[in-house]
């Protein structure tokens, strides 16, 4: 029998990507497949930590043990999350749309010969986790993802601040590194007393040294 050093702990995991509906059959969304937040949650769930994981559409079956939310907007996400709290550990993951249209039109925008395409308005989405992070009930542990093209370090590092994280996990999703819907993720694990840079690894394998990362850190 493995160890289960998290019984008794609770973490709320975001995965996937958000849609933002620009009318009934068009939306906004992301490229993630869920792999690396389904992941995390299983992991969790297999040292012993209840797991409430809040994700976006994705084709992936529900991890076993874990008790899965489906939503589909960034707003929704935001809610499905606030609503779990209280946690001792967040792991957001999810791949959030930044923004979202500022009308969801209630019908099907038409296609008009020789007119101008439409122009779409965004606002602003809620950044989960930054809100997380400053939360009146902030979880002890607060992990977020920086998916980054350039200066993948130096930008997970400003976001560790930005966002009131306690860790960071960067990777490079540049074209042909075949991480986003890939199944292996190379990343780096940036928190403030510095970073460690672990080997190209399967998105399983990441999940179960995070999870063991976190598990650590919360027994300190
Ligand atoms: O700012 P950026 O989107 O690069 O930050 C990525 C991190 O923030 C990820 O952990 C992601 O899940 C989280 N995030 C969020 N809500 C948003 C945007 C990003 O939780 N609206």
């Amino acid at each position: 029998e493995a160890p289960k050093p998290l019984v008794g702990r609770h973490a709320i995991v975001t995965s996937g990507p958000t849609h933002e509906p620009i009318d009934p059959v068009r939306y906004i969304a992301n490229r993630s497949s869920g792999r690396q937040g389904h992941a995390i949650a299983a992991a969790l769930a297999r040292l012993g930590c209840s797991v409430t994981l809040v994700t976006g559409p994705v084709t992936l079956p529900d991890p076993a043990g874990v008790e899965t939310k489906h939503v589909e907007t960034a707003r929704e996400m935001m809610a499905a999350v606030e609503a779990a709290l209280p946690a001792d550990i967040a792991v957001m993951v999810a791949a959030v749309a930044d923004w979202r249209t500022v009308f969801d039109e209630g019908h099907k925008i038409k296609k008009q010969a020789n007119a101008a395409p439409p122009a779409l308005q965004l606002v602003e989405n809620p950044d989960i986790l930054k809100t997380i992070g400053h939360h009146a009930q902030r979880p002890k542990l607060v992990v977020g993802f920086a998916a980054e093209t350039d200066d993948v370090e130096q930008n997970g590092r400003a976001k560790l601040a930005r966002k009131g994280a306690d860790l960071i996990v960067a990777n490079d999703v540049g074209h042909g590194t075949g991480v986003m819907g890939g199944a292996r993720n190379q990343v780096h694990i940036l928190t403030p007393e510095g970073t460690d840079t672990w080997p190209d690894l399967d998105k399983d394998e990441v999940a179960a040294r995070l999870a063991k990362l976190i598990a650590d850190k919360l027994a300190t």
